[in-house]
């Protein structure tokens, strides 16, 4: 049952309070990343030669959202945009099958706009469906595409997979991994007439990629949270008037305090702002709940759990170091650690992998090497008071 808060609007419960945060979620707010924008919006534009394009970024830095902004895409069921988006995370499949059968329900109405083709002509056969039948679509879907050239008209199409990672679990079966090289060899051929932009969050993805279809394929771009003085914009001019809507007595939480605990992560922000109200205008920052529920998670996993590849002095000894400057280099932690050892931290989500790259702003490295950092910045905030308070655990 929803709780009363009884200081300021007592029209304001915790549980409408939260639709109230939810509801910014759904919102078109977009707070504008302008370098980002600009950058992205030459890259993917209609002056580039094509290419395949994968972003990759931490959890929740905003990918989707910048990528939804640069391709303009309103809604993801937009049927009449040039750009077909599709979110795999929503699009239920387990194995070759239905994934097929997904993606050409998927792609049919979007390829349909594209080419102007005589019904008569696509192979009676192209509608029923099995994998010999779906090669021949994605076959006849590339070879009836229309030419790319750099001065195109408006019809530019553009193919958007966000959450990309998630045809990786196709490879559990034969016949799976042969669907997924169906569907790569697809995308590559896609990209001679257009660009193909895969967004994922997870680490170890654009090497899987790699592995499959060779890294000379792709071309990798980072996005990552904001810049301290964004974060700083944002929080001042968004975030902060959000919450004052509903509790205009409260004092204001401090932008360092914030920053300490969110980084320039735009939902740990907001986040914060709905603890603070929860907690009756008085949080502290380690107690921000996203603190909370990563030190018990990185004590526990990290820390304590049995049966793992690494040590307890090992996982102490990576968040001591990721106190120093936010990140380590990948190469120095695995020269110290070993590869398993390292990569087995980071399939466990405890740490974060990410390679370097000019548009990023989080971050002050100016190196060029894959660096690893917290999974977010309440992670991060984690790891220093279990550095500061916890190192009885591992004696
Ligand atoms: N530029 C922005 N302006 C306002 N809100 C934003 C912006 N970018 C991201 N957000 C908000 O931050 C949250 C996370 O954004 P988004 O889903 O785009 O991140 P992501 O990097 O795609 O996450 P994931 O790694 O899970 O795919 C969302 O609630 C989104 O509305
Ligand atoms: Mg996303």
């Amino acid at each position: 049952m929803a709780t009363n808060l009884t200081i300021a609007n007592p029209t304001v419960t915790t549980a409408n309070f939260a639709r109230i945060c939810n509801s910014r979620y759904r919102s078109t707010f977009f707070f504008n990343r302008k370098k980002e924008v600009e950058e992205y919006s030459k890259i993917l534009g209609k002056d580039q030669k094509p290419l395949m394009h994968v972003f990759t970024g931490p959890p929740n830095s905003g990918k989707t959202a910048l990528l939804k902004k640069v391709l303009k895409i309103e809604r993801w069921e937009d049927r009449k945009s040039p750009v077909v988006a599709l979110d795999m995370r929503g699009i239920p499949f387990s194995a070759a099958p239905s994934f097929l059968n997904a993606m050409e329900e998927s792609l049919a109405p979007w390829y349909d706009r594209m080419i102007d083709i005589d019904a008569t002509l696509v192979p009676a056969k192209l509608y029923k469906r099995d994998m010999t039948v779906l090669s021949k679509f994605f076959s006849f879907v590339v070879k009836n595409l229309p030419k790319f050239s750099l001065s195109t008209s408006e019809k530019f199409p553009i193919l958007f997979i966000d959450h990309a990672d998630k045809i990786s679990k196709l490879t559990l079966t034969k016949e799976g991994t042969d669907a997924l090289q169906l569907f790569l060899e697809f995308l590559i051929k896609c990209t001679k007439h257009f660009p193909v932009v895969l967004a994922s969050s997870d680490s170890f993805y654009r090497l899987w990629l790699a592995k499959f279809i060779g890294a000379d394929k792709f071309k990798t771009h980072v996005i990552g949270h904001l810049s301290k003085k964004e974060a700083k914009k944002y929080w001042e001019e968004h975030a902060l008037p959000e919450y004052r809507k509903v509790r205009p007595s409260f004092k204001a939480p401090k932008f360092e305090d914030v920053f300490a605990v969110c980084g320039g992560n735009f939902m740990l922000m907001d986040r914060y702002c709905e603890d603070y109200v929860i907690n009756n205008g008085s949080v502290l920052p380690e107690h921000f709940s996203f603190v909370q529920q990563q030190m018990n998670r990185l004590t526990s996993y990290g820390l304590l759990k049995s049966q793992t590849k690494w040590t307890g002095e090992q996982f102490f000894t990576v968040m001591n170091r990721m106190n120093e400057n936010g990140y380590v280099v990948y190469d120095d932690l695995c020269d110290e650690m070993t590869e398993e050892v390292v990569d087995a931290m980071i399939k466990a989500n405890l740490i974060y992998l990410r390679p370097t790259h000019e548009l990023t702003f989080d971050l002050e490295y100016k190196g060029k090497e894959s660096i690893l950092t917290p999974t977010s910045p309440s992670s991060a905030a984690a790891m220093k008071l279990i550095v500061k308070n916890e190192k009885h655990l591992i004696n």
